[in-house]
């Protein structure tokens, strides 16, 4: 057999052949060994998260479920939310909040420009309704990085609630729950954990939880109910993802044995450094400025030579063994590459060694992006 590829993606991502192996086991949802690793999973998630008064409410199914399950949830029907876009990732918080029926306005910067605190600060004065605030930590469209703790002193000191997507962030950049004011984190098994994807969850505050009965739009997106269910009965309400929580048990524990989420933050900046120096060497321009670029994804800008295609260097790199992702900005053609997963510097250098075939076998000599980069990309977006 082949080896697999090489998953340079932002989730599915690489995972390690001993986190793959944990779902050769069948479990019984009701039984108590599985009871038993369900609450192991939940509380070392909240240990991660760092604070006390958080608790975490496992969610069943794809990252943007547990987002949707926690501002159905957390946000009272009267409440407005807030949302800080400067991506695809916020477009859709402000989608899935109007799509369950409640007030929703946006605070709209430019894809490689993070939201101020100031200007959040004065939209917070200028407007009473707003009850919450919704940010994406790094929003990973395009790999940037916003300022996660000074929107949350800001959201805490105008008395609003904040709710935090951190789904390619948990676990490798900081978040630290013990003094960060949220109401929610929310994240998922297949990001910065390593694990198999099918588990969201959301860290809630936990007074927060408790004052929300009834709130939910949805009823298996109610956390309140789950989390209800969960502390009475050990087990989920409804099918839970059996094997994707063993998985993320063993992925844990390799986290923990790598050293923590600082031990992971340095592999994923090594990994981003190799790729960033490497695809610079080739004559690649990264869209985002060094300081505000998360060492999660990398979007770079298309080359101009005629000979590009992202189709043909897709198809010739996954020849190669790896996998990279198509552009999801919508104002410059570009192409991404992720640095998160069970892979290291190596290989990285061994990416940027296939790119450079890749362009030698497609007679692509010029890798400078197009004068303006801006024309409409005009790929498929996953
Ligand atoms: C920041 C962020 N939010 C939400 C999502 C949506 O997660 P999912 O595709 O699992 O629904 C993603 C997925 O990459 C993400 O990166």
């Amino acid at each position: 057999m082949t080896a697999p590829p090489i998953l340079l993606t932002p989730g599915p991502l690489t995972t390690a052949p001993e986190t793959r192996r944990a779902m050769l086991v069948d479990w019984g949802s009701w039984d108590d060994d599985f009871r038993e690793l369900n609450q192991r999973v939940c509380r070392h998630l909240e240990a991660i998260g760092g604070g006390t008064g958080h608790v975490c409410v496992p969610m069943q199914g794809c990252g943007t479920a547990a987002v949707e399950a926690a501002i159905g949830t957390l946000m009272p029907r009267s409440g407005k939310l807030l949302v800080l876009v400067n991506g695809a990732y916020g477009h859709r918080m402000v989608k899935l909040t109007a799509t369950m029926g409640r007030a929703v306005d946006t605070y709209e910067t430019a894809e490689d420009t993070p939201p101020d605190p100031a200007e959040l600060a004065r939209r917070l004065a200028a407007d009473p309704a707003i009850t919450h605030v919704g940010v994406i930590h790094c929003e990973t469209s395009t790999g940037i990085l916003n300022p996660l703790d000074e929107l949350a002193r800001v959201t805490a000191e105008a008395g609003r609630k904040l709710i935090v997507d951190a789904m390619s962030t948990f676990a490798a950049l900081p978040i630290d729950l013990a003094w960060m004011p949220a109401a929610a984190v929310v994240a998922s098994a297949n990001k910065c954990l390593e694990g198999v994807p099918g588990l969201g969850f959301v860290l809630c505050d936990k007074a927060e939880l408790d004052a929300a009965k009834g709130n939910a739009h949805s009823l298996s997106l109610d956390l309140h109910d789950q989390w209800a269910y969960m502390r009475a009965t050990g087990q989920y309400r409804y099918t839970p993802p059996t094997h994707v929580i063993a998985a993320l048990d063993v992925a844990m524990a390799r986290f923990e044995a790598e050293g923590g989420r600082a031990a992971r933050l340095a592999r994923y900046r090594d990994n981003c450094r190799h790729l960033l120096e490497g695809m610079a060497e080739l004559g690649f321009i990264s869209l985002l400025d060094h300081v505000i670029q998360a060492p999660i994804i990398v979007t770079f800008l298309s080359p101009r030579d005629p000979n590009y295609r992202f189709a043909d260097v897709y198809r010739a790199l996954k020849a190669r063994g790896f996998i990279i992702y198509p552009g999801k900005t919508t104002k410059v053609d570009s192409f991404r590459i992720g640095c998160i997963g069970s892979i290291g510097p190596g290989d990285m250098d061994r990416l940027v060694a296939a790119v450079a075939s890749t362009l030698d076998e497609l007679g692509i000599a010029d890798t400078a992006p197009a004068d303006d980069a801006s024309s409409e990309t005009d790929m498929v977006m996953p």
